[in-house]
């Protein structure tokens, strides 16, 4: 079964390789996404949830069936590569105290890991399910999920599970903070989350993240949980420089994290660490809104040649958005990305992010995760901040929200 999808005003695909103007990548063409591209006056035939073609519509081969977009504009699905879904309670009041003057500090995570404790499993898993179909309809088409508000074998351990259900990129966060039972004892927390903890979470798990930050967890103890998660088979990612300035960045690039999150405070060796090396930098536009912190300076990384992804970091402390498009108008107009690097960083970036080379763009090959949007143009999400322009949304081929408006 193939489907044309017709009449695309702008189809950015982000393909791989130098490609032939008519959908084919390059015979050298790199795994996973390329640099931005976007064809105008573009379509794009979907067989077997895979893209199978893109090019000038008038060039279109035949098709099964055939949509029509009305000249509408295309993205690939957006890739949200950083967020926290499986939690229970909610912190509007330290939200609202923030605004008043509260500066925003980790410990507030553990009056959500007091509300996750008490949940039952089938709320947990109502919370993450509600919040991944609310990212659905707003085009997030992959998503990264992690544990760290349980902090218990057992909560943890039931977290995963419950990410499990809804991503197949799950992370292990055991050492998000921690827990007040150990405030005495933190080196027998380390010794828990990379012992007990871990043996029950890596089953479900492909990520390993830790918080390094003053009052979370310090250079010497993050790298002992990264290397106790690689030795049990999963990949390094790190919440970094959020706070303050500090080892998180260099520790990333040291254990070839995939991602450093957050770089909200950065050094010169910082940025060449990041540029020399393979991690890459996933910038969280929402926290620095909602926390009033400065934004991280996304030209220097751009600059350097750093690879720089953008993502929401969903969780009820930090940052509730759980929009990407919200996140591309911030990029845009607080960090000065162009347009099209937001795009991208919102789509290939996270793919980057998550070593992916089957989402984040259209390229021949890639799975069919398109975003179309009520618009003409890739610009229309920053152009337009805050409207709901996501009008249908395709997920290995199969429309998974909204529907496409007549032509
Ligand atoms: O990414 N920084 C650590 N974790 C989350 C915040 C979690 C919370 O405040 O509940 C973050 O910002
Ligand atoms: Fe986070």
């Amino acid at each position: 079964m193939s489907t044309l999808i017709t009449n695309i005003g702008e189809l950015v695909t982000n393909a791989p390789g130098a490609g032939d103007g008519a959908g084919h990548p390059g015979a050298a063409a790199p795994a996973g996404p390329g640099p931005f591209a976007a064809i105008a006056g573009a379509a794009l035939v979907v067989e077997d949830g895979r893209v199978a073609w893109t090019g000038p519509a008038a060039r279109a081969p035949a098709a099964d069936e055939m949509i029509d977009c009305g000249g509408r504009a295309v993205l690939p699905g957006f890739v949200d590569s950083h967020a926290h879904l499986v939690f229970a309670g909610e912190r509007s009041a330290e939200f609202a105290a923030r605004m008043a003057g509260t500066p925003y500090r980790a410990g507030g995570i553990r009056s959500t890991v007091a509300a996750t404790r008490a949940a039952s499993d089938g709320r947990l898993r109502a919370n993450a399910e509600r919040l991944a179909a609310e990212m659905l309809r707003q085009g997030t088409t992959t998503l990264e999920c992690k544990s760290g508000y349980g902090l218990t074998v057992g909560d943890e351990r039931r977290s995963v599970a419950v990410a499990a259900g809804i991503t197949g990129e799950v992370t292990f966060l055991g050492a998000h903070v921690v827990p007040p039972e150990f405030e005495a004892d933190p080196a027998g927390y380390l010794d828990l989350v990379c012992g007990p903890m871990l043996a029950a979470c890596a089953p479900h798990a492909r990520w390993v993240d830790v918080f390094c930050e003053r009052g979370a967890f310090g250079p010497d103890e993050a790298r002992a949980v990264l290397a106790a998660g690689q030795a049990a088979g999963l990949m390094p990612r790190v919440h970094a420089n959020q706070l303050g300035p500090g080892p998180g960045v260099l520790l990333a690039v040291e254990m070839g994290a995939a991602s450093a999150d957050h770089c909200t405070y950065l050094t010169g060796a910082d940025v060449d660490a990041l540029a020399a090396g393979t991690t890459v930098a996933t910038l969280l536009p929402g926290v620095e809104f909602s926390t009033r912190q400065p934004y991280p300076d996304a030209r220097r990384l751009l600059d350097a040649g750093v690879t720089v992804a953008i993502a929401t970091d969903c969780n009820p402390g930090s940052c509730f958005t759980s929009s990407m498009p919200l996140c591309i108008a911030l990029a845009v107009r607080e960090m000065r990305l162009t347009t099209q690097e937001a795009v991208w960083a919102a789509t290939a970036g996270g793919a980057r992010a998550l070593r992916r080379a089957d989402v984040g763009h259209l390229g021949a090959g890639a799975r069919a995760d398109l975003v179309l949007l009520d618009a003409p143009s890739h610009a229309y999400p920053a152009y337009r901040p805050g409207v709901p322009l996501v009008a249908a949304v395709w997920r290995a081929g199969e429309l998974v929200a909204g529907a496409v408006p007549p032509a």
